[in-house]
C-alpha cells in the first residue's frame, strides 16, 4: 500500500534522513524504533506530506501507486484524515481548544463524506463511545484529561476508516496507567477497520506486542528491518543488539 524508496530529507545540504526504503502492506502493523534524533518523526511526516517548509524530501513515497512527494497540498490534505490518519504525542496540537470535542469529531466525518449534520453528530457520538468516551460530546478539550484528549484524537483519526494510521509516540506523554488503555484502543481500532499501522516508539515491549514487522533507524538510516520476531530474537545490527540489551526484553 505504501512503498517508500530511497527517501532522504535535507535541511539545506545536511541529510537528516538518508536513503530510507520500506513498505507497508494492507493491514500490516509496522514498528519504527531508534534513538532520539534518528529521523523517525521526519520519516512519518514525509509520508503524510507534513514536512516543515525549510526541509526538502527526495526519493519516492508511493501510496497505492500515487507519488506523494509530488502531490499538491490539496491532494495531500484530502488524503490526510481520510486514507492517511495520524496520532501524535501531544493531543492538544491536534485539537481546536475553542471547539467542543463532539463537533470536532463530527467535522472530521463531514470533511470526508457524511453530509448531514445530524448523521455526522450521530457518527461522532458512536466514535467517541468506541474509544470509551460516551459523555464528552459537549466538552471542550481543556476539560478533559490527557488520556481522554488522546482518545478524542484517535476517534478523529479513525473516523474515516483510514488505510494507514501513523502513530508517533502516541502514549509517551500519558500517565502509565492510561498508556495501556490507549494502546489497546489503537490496536482495536485498526484491527476493526483492517487499517495498516506505522507505530513509532521508544518502547520495545510495546512494539513486541503490537507490530508484525520492525524498522530500526540510526542516524537517519534504516539499519535493520524484518519481522518483529526476527529482529527481537536474532538482531543482526550492532545497534539493535544494544537497544535490546538496554531494554527489559532481553530476558524474554
Ligand atoms: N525543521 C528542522 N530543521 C532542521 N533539523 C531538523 C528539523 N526537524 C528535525 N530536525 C533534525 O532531524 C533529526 C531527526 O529528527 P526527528 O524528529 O525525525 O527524530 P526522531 O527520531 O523522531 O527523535 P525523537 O525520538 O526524539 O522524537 C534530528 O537531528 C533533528 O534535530
Ligand atoms: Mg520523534
Amino acid at each position: 500500500m505504501i512503498t517508500v524508496a530511497g527517501l532522504s530529507v535535507f535541511a539545506g545540504d545536511r541529510a537528516l534522513v538518508r536513503n530510507v526504503s520500506f513498505e507497508i502492506g494492507d493491514g500490516e502493523r509496522v514498528g519504527l524504533i531508534g534513538e532520539s534524533g534518528s529521523g523517525k518523526s521526519l520519516t512519518a511526516l514525509t509520508v503524510l506530506g507534513l514536512l516543515p517548509e525549510e526541509l526538502r524530501a527526495t526519493g519516492s513515497v508511493l501510496f497505492h501507486g500515487k507519488q506523494l512527494l509530488s502531490a499538491s497540498e490539496r491532494e495531500l490534505s484530502r488524503l490526510r484524515g481520510n486514507a492517511l490518519a495520524m496520532v501524535f504525542q501531544e493531543p492538544m496540537s491536534a485539537l481546536n481548544p475553542l471547539m467542543r470535542v463532539g463537533r470536532q469529531v463530527a467535522e472530521s466525518t463531514r470533511l470526508h463524506g457524511t453530509r448531514s449534520r445530524r448523521k455526522a453528530n450521530e457518527k461522532a457520538q458512536r466514535l467517541l463511545e468506541s474509544v470509551g468516551l460516551p459523555d464528552v460530546f459537549r466538552a471542550y478539550p481543556h476539560q478533559l484529561s490527557g488520556g481522554q484528549r488522546q482518545r478524542v484524537v484517535l476517534a478523529i483519526a479513525l473516523a474515516n476508516d483510514p488505510a494507514l494510521l501513523i502513530c508517533d509516540e502516541p502514549t509517551t506523554a500519558l500517565d502509565v496507567t492510561v498508556q495501556a488503555q490507549v494502546l489497546d484502543l489503537i490496536l482495536g481500532g485498526v484491527a476493526e477497520r483492517s487499517s495498516a499501522l506505522l507505530f513509532i516508539t521508544h518502547d520495545l515491549a510495546v512494539v513486541a506486542r503490537v507490530c508484525d514487522r520492525l524498522l530500526v533507524m540510526l542516524d537517519g538510516e534504516i539499519v535493520e528491518q524484518g519481522s518483529t520476531r526476527e529482529v527481537l530474537t536474532a538482531p543482526r545490527h550492532e545497534y539493535t543488539r544494544k537497544l535490546l540489551a538496554a531494554s527489559d526484553l532481553e530476558a524474554a
